[in-house]
């Protein structure tokens, strides 16, 4: 082998090895995604655990006062979100990513109000819409697909929260607190 061949081979080794430590550096996670997604899923974390609490809360309230079917939707609709703020944490384990503390704000809703715990939880599902809306569009400008795809779930259960708490209040509009109360007995 002449002198050329021997410098043409290890440069082609060298180019080689250059190629394999470029596709090790793009599995790794930091250049997997963008913080602009990183800082979405850590709000749609702290939004579920909301949830998560106000729910669970809200479906032992009820229960109390005698109305159990308002009481058992609610309670499942915890379990959801408990499971959705699960989904999140994954997501956010996978990035290898420190997301304490986590940030609850305290629910605000008057007690034995019904309509106002009904706003309060259509206001809490649209927000969440809007941050899983956020985080599915830019995970996607970044080619992070799994990330769009797994916010998927979360979306389409934010968005039947919305449809059932319009509902109750279009409900309660039409025939009056007193009949939508003696209907959730
Ligand atoms: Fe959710």
């Amino acid at each position: 082998m002449s002198d050329d061949k021997t410098i043409d081979k290890l440069l082609t080794e060298q180019n080689e090895q250059v190629e394999q430590l470029d596709q090790t550096i793009a599995q790794e996670v930091p250049g997997y995604s963008s913080d602009m997604v990183i800082e979405l899923l850590k709000k749609s974390l702290s939004i579920h655990w909301q949830q998560t609490t106000a729910l669970s809360a809200q479906a032992i309230h009820l229960e109390r006062w005698g109305y159990t079917k308002l009481s058992d939707i609610l309670r499942k609709d915890a379990e959801e979100e408990h499971q959705h703020a699960i989904i999140n944490l994954k997501r956010l384990e996978f990035f290898d990513i420190d997301y304490q503390p986590f940030m609850i704000s305290p629910p605000v809703w008057k007690r034995h109000d019904m309509i106002s715990m009904i706003q309060y939880n259509l206001e809490s599902v649209k927000e969440a819409s809007a941050t899983e809306r956020a985080t599915i569009v830019a995970a996607r400008a970044v080619g992070d697909e799994m990330t769009a795809n797994i916010m998927m779930p979360l979306l389409h259960g934010s968005e039947n929260g919305i449809q059932l708490y319009e509902g109750y209040l279009k409900l309660i509009e039409q025939m009056g607190i007193e009949n939508f109360l003696s209907l959730q007995a």
